[in-house]
């Protein structure tokens, strides 16, 4: 099996996960409800919603939510392989470039999978992020 393919069960898995806790948004201003997860090497998935706030700039995109949960429960030694991303409106969604950076930190290898123009799609990070920052 290539490197980042993943069996077909455990990608259902990933975007089921990612879709039942987009229900916890918090999305009162944009009213754009994302929901991700994450799929880490040692086969854990942790579950991330946006967070806004009246202060706009405040918001907390899905994936990070669930990247900084993984990090808060494991530690910094987490390997992020695969990031399912969702939407409650059906529309295209890749991560922001915030998001792209902070999968990139934790995941030089993630395969993403998201909402593409033409349905679902599924790229490497650094198709999504070429040249990604590190210090090391
Ligand atoms: N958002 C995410 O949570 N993830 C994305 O990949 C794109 C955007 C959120 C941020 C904000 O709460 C809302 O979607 C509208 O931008």
């Amino acid at each position: 099996m290539a490197k980042n393919k993943l069996p077909e069960g455990l990608q259902a898995k990933l975007m089921g996960t990612a879709k039942k806790v987009m229900k916890n948004a918090h999305a009162p201003y944009s009213n754009f409800r994302v929901g991700a997860a994450v799929l880490l090497a040692n086969g854990k998935i942790f579950a991330g919603c946006n967070v806004e706030n009246a202060s706009y700039g405040m918001t907390n995109c899905a994936e990070r939510t669930a990247i900084f949960s993984a990090v808060a429960q494991l530690g910094p030694k987490i390997e992020i392989r695969a990031v399912a991303v969702v939407n409650d409106q059906r529309v295209p969604c890749s991560p922001c470039g915030a998001c792209r950076q902070v999968i990139y930190e934790f995941g030089r290898d993630a395969v993403v999978f998201f909402q593409g123009a033409r349905g679902p799609k599924q790229a490497h990070i650094t198709e999504l992020l070429p040249q990604g920052f590190r210090l090391q």
